[in-house]
């Protein structure tokens, strides 16, 4: 079976405190994107969980987000673990904030569930997927979701209107743990308006959505990372973008545009820049 696993941005990220658990209670408004990886799942005749990608780097074990979510998915099911290849061709940069390996995982529950014709409900899939990763129940629903607690509560949200997004990956990855660790002792200057970016998602008001996009962890980066995402940022509201922010603890940072000629030119100006560059519809 082949699945597409698509990528997130945070159109807002606030993060609300520190929990006796040692995660952070989170708001923030998600969005799936058309840039993705793509998956085929093979049943190898009993010899084992074996993951392939075309990075090197990445586990081949069961240290992979997607090879955990067969595990769990067989656990939650009660069911043995079966003999299963699972290759994944990557395209969605790696420790980028764009829940890249969350997303594989969501593509591996979504596909062992509608294999086995849907026995667990979309509800009972992403409660799986929390125990793979805190961004993976969101990864199972997709599109436009309001997420809190760890990520984990989701409240689906009239779509964003249809735009284009450029995108650009820094040259440098940022631990989430670390960056986490970090804004317990910042002082926030800024906090994204998020009931103001709901009511605009209410309004179809795509323009209203970008110009209150913010996520707290710019304000958590080191300064010279933190110089390196207000370049990007500055460039894609100079080529045109209605609004540009990080996405997750970064690096990544989008803008969101209405035009596809002026995302183009933004794409073309962002290679100059350096990094991992991409061009990408909402989904
Ligand atoms: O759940 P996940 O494994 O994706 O989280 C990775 C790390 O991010 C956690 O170990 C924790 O340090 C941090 N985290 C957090 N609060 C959240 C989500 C993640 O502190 N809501």
């Amino acid at each position: 079976m082949e699945v597409q696993a698509c990528a997130k941005l945070n159109l807002t990220l606030d993060v609300l405190g520190k929990r006796p658990d040692g995660y952070h209670d989170l708001r923030m408004i998600m969005q799936s994107i058309d840039l993705s990886d793509r998956l085929t799942l093979e049943e190898n005749g009993g010899a084992g969980l074996r993951v392939r990608t075309n990075l090197h780097f990445l586990p081949n074990n069961e240290k992979n987000l997607a090879a955990q979510a067969a595990l769990r998915y067989w656990e939650a099911r009660g069911l043995p673990s079966r003999g299963l290849n699972i290759t994944i061709d990557k395209h969605i940069p790696v420790c980028a904030g764009m829940a890249g390996g969350s997303s594989d995982a969501a593509a591996v529950l979504r596909a062992l569930n509608a294999v086995e014709r849907e026995p667990l409900s979309p509800v009972r899939l992403a409660e799986v997927g929390e125990r793979v990763g805190s961004d993976v129940p969101y990864c199972v629903l997709g599109g436009t979701a309001l997420a809190e607690g760890r990520g984990e509560i989701l409240t689906p949200l009239p779509p964003l209107p249809q735009c284009w997004v450029a995108l650009c990956k820094p040259e440098f990855s940022i631990s989430t743990p670390a960056l986490f660790a970090r804004i317990d002792s910042v002082r926030l200057r800024c906090r994204p308006d998020t009931q103001g970016a709901l009511a605009a998602l209410e309004a179809g008001d795509l323009a209203g959505v970008a110009r209150r996009m913010y996520n707290v962890f710019e304000d958590a980066l080191p300064d010279h990372r933190r110089t390196r995402v207000n370049d990007v940022k500055n460039l894609l509201i100079q080529s045109g973008a209605l609004g540009a922010s990080m996405s997750g603890t970064g690096p990544t940072v989008f803008g969101l545009f209405d035009s596809e000629e002026c995302a183009r030119q933004a794409r073309e100006r962002l290679l100059d820049l350096g990094g991992e560059v991409f061009l990408a519809r909402t989904v």
